[in-house]
C-alpha cells in the first residue's frame, strides 16, 4: 500500500467504503496468525519515573499522584496467577524508574523463568546498554518501547530529554533487536499536533522496524499534565488526527496490512475509551493480543497514566472470564503456550 492509499484510509469516513478495510485487515490478521488471540498477564510495577512526557499522568512533575514500587514477593505472586489463569506470557510494566535495579530484577527474572513455563516482556522505559543486556542473558524474552511519533520535532516537544540523556528511542529499539529481544513499539492516536502525514508516516516506520508487536492506543488527556486541557493543536484545521476509536482502529488496519505477522494488542486505552465494544472493534480490525491486567487492585488505581483506566476495577479472575466470553463471541479462540512471533515457515520463534 502507498502513502497516498494509506492517506486516503485515515481520512475516510464513509462506513460503507470503510468496510473494505476492516475486511483486508481482517484478513490479513487470520493469514499472518490465525484465530488465536494471545492473552499477556499484565503487572504494572512500579509507577515511579524520573521523565516529564507530556500527556502522561506518570511523569515525575505530577506531585498528586500516591506512588508505589512492588516488591518481587508479590510480583512473583502475579506471574502465579497469570499461570493459574492460563496465560502463557507476563508483562512487567513501569515508568522510567532507576530505582528497579538491573541485579534485583535479573534474579527476578531468573526465579520466574525457572518456575514458570512464561515468557516474559519487559516494558520499563529507556535503560542502559548494560540493564537490558543483563535482563536478556538471565531470560528476557521481549521489550516493549512506543517511539509515540515519527515526527522528530513533535516527540521533542512531548517527550522532553532528560538533563545530557537525549532520549533516541529508534536507536533503542534497534539495540533491544540485536540484543535478541522480540521488539515491540507503538504511537499514540490523536496526540496535539499530529498531522494526518506523521500517522502514516508511523505505520511505515512500523514496517520499516519490522517490528514484532505494535501497540497502538488512542490519546486520552490527562488534567494534571501540560496536554491535560483542551491544547490547540497548531495544525491547519482539518490535519489535526482525532484521539477517536474509529481512527485507532484504522491505524491497527493498516499496521495490520503493513505487518501481517505482527502480534497486535486491542489496547487498554481502547478499552478505556469504549468501555462496552472498544476490544471488541480492535480485534475485528486486525489486533490478536489482549492484555488483562494482574496489578493489584490497590496498586492499579494509583498506575493512572491517563483517566478512567481505573474506572470498573475488577479482580483479575472476573475480568478473564468476561475476556474470553468477548473472545468467543467473536468466532475466535484463546491462544494457548506463550504466542511469540510466528517466523515464516509457521513456527513459533
Ligand atoms: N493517553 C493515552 N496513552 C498514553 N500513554 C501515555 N500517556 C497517555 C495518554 N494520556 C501511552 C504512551 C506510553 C504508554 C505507556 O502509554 O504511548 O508509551
Ligand atoms: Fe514516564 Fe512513560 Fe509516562 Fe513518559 S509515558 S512519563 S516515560 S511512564
Amino acid at each position: 500500500m502507498d502513502r497516498r492509499e494509506m492517506l486516503h484510509w485515515l481520512r475516510c469516513e464513509d462506513p460503507e467504503e470503510l468496510r473494505t478495510l476492516w475486511e483486508r485487515a481482517d484478513r490479513a490478521r487470520r493469514e499472518g496468525v490465525g484465530e488465536t488471540v494471545h492473552l499477556r498477564g499484565l503487572v504494572e510495577i512500579s509507577n515511579h519515573c524520573v521523565r516529564n512526557c507530556h500527556y502522561c499522568g506518570l511523569r515525575a512533575a505530577n506531585h498528586r499522584i500516591d506512588r508505589y514500587r512492588m516488591t518481587a514477593a508479590e510480583i512473583v505472586r502475579c506471574a502465579e496467577q497469570a499461570v493459574a489463569l492460563g496465560y502463557g506470557t507476563l508483562v512487567l510494566q513501569s515508568g522510567e524508574d532507576h530505582q528497579i535495579e538491573a541485579g534485583w530484577l535479573v534474579d527476578l527474572i531468573g526465579h520466574i523463568k525457572a518456575t514458570t513455563p512464561l515468557a516474559l516482556t519487559l516494558s520499563l522505559g529507556e535503560r542502559s546498554e548494560a540493564d537490558l543486556r543483563a535482563w536478556k542473558a538471565a531470560g528476557a524474552d521481549r521489550y516493549l518501547l512506543r517511539f509515540e511519533t515519527s515526527n522528530m520535532a513533535l516527540y521533542r516537544k512531548i517527550h522532553p530529554d532528560r538533563g545530557d540523556n537525549i532520549s533516541d528511542r529508534l536507536a533503542l529499539l534497534r539495540l533491544l533487536r540485536r540484543l535478541g529481544y522480540e521488539t515491540g513499539s507503538g504511537v499514540m492516536v490523536g496526540i496535539p499536533g499530529q498531522h494526518f502525514a506523521t500517522l502514516v508516516d508511523d505505520i511505515f516506520l512500523f514496517q520499516e522496524l519490522d517490528l514484532d508487536m505494535i501497540g497502538i492506543g488512542p490519546f486520552i488527556p490527562h488534567p494534571d499534565t501540560p496536554l491535560g486541557q483542551a491544547v490547540p493543536s497548531g495544525l491547519p484545521k482539518g490535519e489535526q488526527v482525532p484521539a477517536t476509536i474509529a481512527m485507532t482502529c484504522k491505524a491497527v488496519a493498516l499496521a495490520r496490512i503493513v505487518r501481517p505477522d505482527a502480534n497486535i494488542p486491542a489496547t487498554t486505552a481502547v478499552a478505556v475509551m469504549d468501555a462496552g465494544s472498544g476490544r471488541a472493534l480492535a480485534l475485528q480490525c486486525g489486533a490478536n493480543v489482549i492484555m488483562p491486567n494482574l496489578t493489584p487492585l490497590h496498586y492499579r488505581e494509583r498506575y493512572a497514566i491517563y483517566p478512567g483506566k481505573a474506572d470498573r476495577l475488577e479482580a483479575a479472575d472476573q475480568s478473564d472470564r468476561q475476556i474470553r466470553e468477548q473472545i468467543g463471541a467473536l468466532g475466535r479462540r484463546v491462544g494457548i503456550g506463550q504466542g511469540g512471533r510466528l517466523r515464516r515457515g509457521g513456527r513459533a520463534a
